[in-house]
């Protein structure tokens, strides 16, 4: 295998001093046009790659950020990582993603791994839901942001939205069109959001003179479409079935959706349904889908902020104080919920 090209072998060449290709790289207008023109031509010739760790052990400040989410399949945070990649590259930074796939042991092995590679921080929306990975993770002094979940106050930053208010806004809308019986898809029950989101739908019931009763629970394993198809199908089996159903997330709304669509109950006459999180298909489902909007770029965009805010070179400036920004979701009123009675 050809001997990899060094700095030395370049400065060597180009008769030139080591800091001098180093100006030429990090600082090239601090360099002499005729020597720049040089060095980047023996640069090339030579085939010279700079060495990213090496770099990154010299100036202690790595320029990849860890992103870390709970479900690739799930465009929310296909979302979120496009807010996070744009906010980072304007920094000069790339965005390393990776997926826990919900399972605890997947995040604590690519927190691992984030640490092993000193990132220059990490976002990320635990699938651990006792945060014990987080509370590892942390010894490694590596700054994270939450996405999707208020962190407590001194661990570190957090970007989410007020899952409480977004449930009561699913249910307020499903109690206003005449529903007195509402199916919860709630997902696996272990996550923070899927517990506030039902805390919300409550909220909603109780405030509408409606006890837990009306709230008839149908738990998944999953947050996908394949969980929505299973929910919809034991949905179909309830003798007093629901009129209307709110699910966790749109994943699952549109699995139901499709359940329901194979079935020939009609969609909203004879089943309402409401989603979360306001994905680009909810729009586009053949019924379209009503959901509680979370501007998923902007928490993607507002966490990479935060994270570059508390790893920038603070020398003079006030030390970072975490935040903790929580943002008001928003009702979208499509066809999958109008009143038809
Ligand atoms: O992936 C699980 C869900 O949690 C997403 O759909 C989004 O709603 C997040 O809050």
């Amino acid at each position: 295998m050809a001997q990899s090209v060094g700095i030395k072998d370049v400065a060597r060449a180009a008769r030139v001093s080591v800091g001098t290709v180093s100006n030429v790289i990090n600082r090239p207008d601090t360099v002499a046009a005729d020597t720049r023109a040089r060095v980047l031509s023996t640069i090339d010739r030579l085939g010279y790659v700079r060495s990213e760790s090496a770099r990154q052990l010299r100036a202690g400040r790595s320029r990849i950020m860890g992103l870390l989410v709970l479900d690739m399949g799930n465009p929310f945070f296909v979302d979120v990582a496009r807010g996070a990649e744009r906010a980072a590259r304007e920094a000069g930074l790339g965005v390393m993603v990776c997926n826990s796939a919900q399972n605890p042991n997947e995040e604590s092995e690519y927190l691992s791994l984030f640490a092993e590679q000193r990132v220059r921080g990490v976002l990320l929306t635990p699938a651990d839901a006792t945060g014990r990975n987080i509370e590892t993770f942390r010894r490694h002094d590596i700054p994270f942001v939450l996405v999707d979940r208020v962190a407590d106050g001194p661990a570190g930053c957090s970007v989410s939205v007020d899952d409480v208010a977004g449930g009561a806004l699913a249910v307020r809308h499903l109690v206003d069109a005449g529903h007195r019986s509402i199916a919860y898809v709630t997902g696996p029950p272990g996550l923070n959001q899927i517990l506030d989101r039902r805390a919300g739908a409550l909220k909603a019931l109780a405030e509408a003179g409606l006890g837990p009763g009306a709230l008839r629970e149908l738990p998944t394993e999953r947050l996908d479409v394949a969980a929505g198809r299973d929910a919809g199908a034991r949905l179909l089996g309830l003798t007093d079935r629901p009129t209307a159903v709110f699910c966790a997330n749109d994943l699952l709304a549109l699995g139901l959706l499709q359940s329901m669509y194979a079935a020939g109950v009609s969609v909203p006459e004879d089943l309402a349904i409401v989603g979360y999180d306001d994905i680009e298909f909810a729009a586009a489902a053949v019924v379209p889908l009503t959901s509680v909007r979370q501007p998923a770029a902007t928490m993607g965009a507002l966490a990479a902020g935060l994270l570059l805010e508390e790893t920038e070179d603070r020398s003079g400036a006030a030390a970072h104080e975490h935040r903790q920004v929580v943002l008001q979701p928003e009702l979208v009123v499509r066809h999958s919920s109008l009143r038809t009675r």
